[in-house]
């Protein structure tokens, strides 16, 4: 996607102003810089939850998010999905079925459901708590299952919004394997953070914003200016 001219207000307030950024298919991109820089909006504005002041998001097919109907931006939002600070669990329904419930609900059918669930179970290494409930995981293990409930959906674009921000630094590392992992699987991967050792320990793209504006924008970047 590319990210026209865009800015980003609340009511006079400017946020980010006259950002242009490319993101191709299979980026893995580091947005960072202090908080109150902008990523949380930013990150809205990519799934139309904030509108812009001025400018757009052109997606890799050509269109104009902000020019598109509303059932355009629902089918949208499958593809490019945010994972949400609260995880948004069942917390009474076991770990297997947290997943299994998510794809019922998009219509999947039983046999495929039934195949698919330890496959994503797998991938954040849930498989042996799948009979476990919400209550009985870690921080830790809820956002790994998070990361497989997003899964379900199968999106091209998975975007985590301080994905470490209650992890210790161990942790965080481990996250991040899961990313890689899912950036291989052909994922575009856009993480906001202000976490410096996640960001340094894997040198990728590395976008910074501040003063309303994009900073620095570096292939191989890293925290430290
Ligand atoms: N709902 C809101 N109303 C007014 N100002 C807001 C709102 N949400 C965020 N802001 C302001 O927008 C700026 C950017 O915030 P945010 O996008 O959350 O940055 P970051 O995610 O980098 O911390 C901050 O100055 C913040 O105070
Ligand atoms: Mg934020």
């Amino acid at each position: 996607m590319k990210i026209n001219n865009l800015t980003l207000a609340y009511w006079n307030k400017i946020i980010l102003e006259k950002i242009d950024l490319e993101i191709p298919k299979w980026e893995f991109v580091f947005l960072i810089w202090k908080s109150g820089s902008g990523k949380t909006s930013l990150i809205s504005s990519l799934i139309w939850d904030f509108k812009p002041f001025l400018g757009n998001i052109v997606l890799d097919t050509g269109e104009n998010l902000y020019w598109q109907k509303w059932d355009f931006i629902l089918s949208y939002r499958r593809k490019i999905w945010v994972v949400f600070q609260d995880y948004k669990l069942l917390e009474s329904k076991t770990v297997y079925e947290n997943v299994a419930f998510a794809m019922e609900v998009c219509g999947y059918k039983d046999d495929y459901v039934i195949k698919k669930v330890p496959e994503f179970l797998r991938l954040v290494w849930l498989l042996v708590k799948k009979d476990k409930k919400i209550t009985q995981l870690s921080g830790w293990e809820k956002q790994r299952l998070a990361i497989a409930r997003a899964l379900v959906h199968n999106p091209d674009v998975i975007i985590w919004d301080e994905p470490t921000w209650n992890l210790d630094p161990q942790t965080a590392m481990e996250i991040m394997k899961i990313f890689d992992e899912l950036n291989k699987m052909g994922k575009t991967i856009i993480i906001a953070t202000h976490d410096s050792n996640i960001v340094d320990k894997y040198k990728k793209r590395v976008v910074a914003f501040k003063d309303k504006k994009i900073f620095s924008d570096e292939k191989k970047g890293s925290y430290k200016y």
